[in-house]
């Protein structure tokens, strides 16, 4: 439905994808929404696959969004959450109509970057933030991590934390390195009126 490759990759993993994944790292998260300047009743997870990261938080209205429908169907079906497909790059979603976005793990396998930070500036309201936890290239388990999903295929594009920062200014967001490390997260929030 939307060309992109890494999409049939999790199509083909849902099944195995949650007995592999270790849960997702709440506290990063938390971390990184806490630099929104609004309240936080509706966050949408992009990319949010089976709903792994969307499991590790709690509060506002949650709906994943993702490419992947079995991806979606194990959000929907084995964690009851909100789940709605669509493409990070063209989000079915009205112009400041969301608090937050979470982009856990996925950032890399999107096959437009500028869209998908374009599209999560314009669906976020004034004071809202977009949360991304990646992965660093140029950390030494990094490096390895390019490789393996190389080797199996995958069309990853890994973004160091600084990269992933001037990207989130150019789409208009005052970034925020929240924390460093193999995993690292950045925050980008939108302009009070
Ligand atoms: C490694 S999984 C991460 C899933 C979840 N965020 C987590 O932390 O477990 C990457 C996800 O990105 C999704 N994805 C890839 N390209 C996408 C796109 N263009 N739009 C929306 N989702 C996409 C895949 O379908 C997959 O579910």
């Amino acid at each position: 439905m939307y060309g992109l490759g890494d999409v049939r990759f999790f199509d083909r993993l849902a099944p195995l994808y949650d007995l592999a994944m270790p849960p997702a790292n709440g506290e990063a998260l938390g971390a990184g929404l806490d630099h929104a300047t609004r309240s936080i009743d509706r966050l949408l997870d992009v990319g949010g696959g089976s709903g792994r990261a969307a499991a590790a938080l709690s509060g506002p209205e949650i709906i994943v969004v993702d490419a992947s429908h079995e991806m979606l169907s194990r959000a929907r079906d084995a964690r009851g959450l909100s789940a709605v497909g669509g493409d990070a790059g063209r989000l079915p979603f009205r112009d400041a109509s969301v608090d937050a976005i979470t982009v856990v793990d996925a950032f890399h396998h999107l096959p437009d970057h500028d869209a998908a930070l374009r599209e999560a500036a314009r669906v976020l309201a004034p004071g809202g933030v977009i949360v991304i936890r990646e992965f660093d290239p140029t950390h030494p388990l990094g490096r390895g991590l390019v490789a393996a999903e190389h080797a199996v295929g995958m069309a990853s594009r890994f973004r160091s934390p600084s990269e992933l920062s001037d990207d989130l200014a150019d789409a208009g967001l005052d970034p925020r390195i929240v924390d460093r490390g193999f995993g690292y997260t950045v925050a980008g929030v939108t302009e009070e009126p």
